[in-house]
């Protein structure tokens, strides 16, 4: 088992890995790579939410009630700093949708 998984921006098909014990939005900052808002890194902007459409599973830390409800996470709705793989995921960008829409 390598450890690392594929992280893939359903809108752009931009693809980087993540580490297993690694969040999703520092591991594409590490790399240098665009696609997913940063904000505050710490769970608590919403900039940087995101939705699992496809993936083999992930978990997330403590995030915001205020920007990932009950009903966001049901619907894989959540922060990609957050955001903790255990498989291969694909994510589609809702952050700078809802910069827009505020
Ligand atoms: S960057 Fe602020 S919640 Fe993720």
């Amino acid at each position: 088992m390598s450890g690392e998984f594929n992280i893939t921006l359903a809108d752009s098909g931009a693809c980087f890995p993540c580490k297993q014990d690694q969040n999703v939005l520092a591991a594409m900052e590490k790399l240098g790579r665009r696609g997913i808002p940063v904000g505050c890194r710490g769970g608590g902007c919403g900039i940087c939410r995101v939705q699992v459409v496809a993936g083999a599973g992930y978990r997330t830390q403590k995030m915001s009630r205020a920007q990932v409800s009950e009903a966001d996470l049901a619907a894989g709705i959540c922060l990609a700093c957050k955001l903790i793989p255990e498989g291969d995921l694909t994510l589609r960008v809702l952050g700078l949708f809802r910069r827009d829409c505020d």
